[in-house]
């Protein structure tokens, strides 16, 4: 794991200063689903734009990644905005994954591992969401590792969280005009039941 620090260190250094950008579609497309408050994680959160919004709307928010050159560039940002409810850790999510029942939101984008997903839902409260966007094996683009294990198979989001409760899922494959929508990647949001 020394291996993958040293290589996403690199890749934020290269980037610094660079911003954030928006929050994912999975997030911002549904953003009328999150609670009014509590406490929310965002793994493998990078530079952390989905743990900005979670914190803009009032949430406790955790932003993890196993990169501290990519949790720096987030805690500053965060401090800038005023944001003291965006706590940021430099963590190993295979070796530390989330203790469970801690959480009423969890966010995950474009970071896929499998083993983690049984952790995910046991980490989420009863009645908690799960807002998770990656990319699909089946694509019309060039965007996304090119390694297809990092990529999901058809319907595997929801294979991965089957006994979560399925509110949104979005996978548009090839299908129709490849144009527009929602593509190369799935969207799952879904809610641990009470
Ligand atoms: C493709 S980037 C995605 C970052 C962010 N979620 C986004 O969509 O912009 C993958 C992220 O996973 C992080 N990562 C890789 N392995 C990890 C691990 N074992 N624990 C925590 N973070 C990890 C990397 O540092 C990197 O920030």
């Amino acid at each position: 794991m020394q291996d993958v620090r040293k290589k996403w260190d690199g890749i934020y250094q290269e980037r610094a200063g660079q911003h954030a950008g928006d929050a994912d579609r999975v997030l911002r497309e549904n953003v009328h689903l999150l609670p009014r408050g509590g406490d929310a994680l965002e793994i493998a959160c990078g530079l952390g734009a989905n743990a900005l919004l979670l914190a803009e709307r009032g949430l406790h928010t955790h932003a993890w990644d196993i990169s501290s050159v990519a949790i720096g560039q987030l805690q500053a940002v965060a401090r800038e905005k005023g944001l003291g409810s965006l706590r940021g850790e430099a963590r190993d999510v295979m070796l530390h994954p989330p203790p469970p029942q801690c959480y009423d939101v969890i966010v995950v984008s474009h970071f896929l591992e499998r083993d983690l997903a049984s952790h995910i839902v046991a980490a989420l409260r009863e009645g908690g969401l799960l807002f998770y966007q990656t990319f699909t094996r089946t694509r019309v683009g060039g965007s996304g590792p090119r390694n297809e294990a990092f990529r999901l198979a058809d319907n595997e989001l929801l294979d991965l969280f089957s006994t979560l409760k399925v509110l949104v899922y979005r996978e548009e494959g090839t299908a129709g005009d490849i144009t527009r929508g929602f593509r190369d990647e799935a969207m799952l949001v879904a809610q641990k039941p009470s």
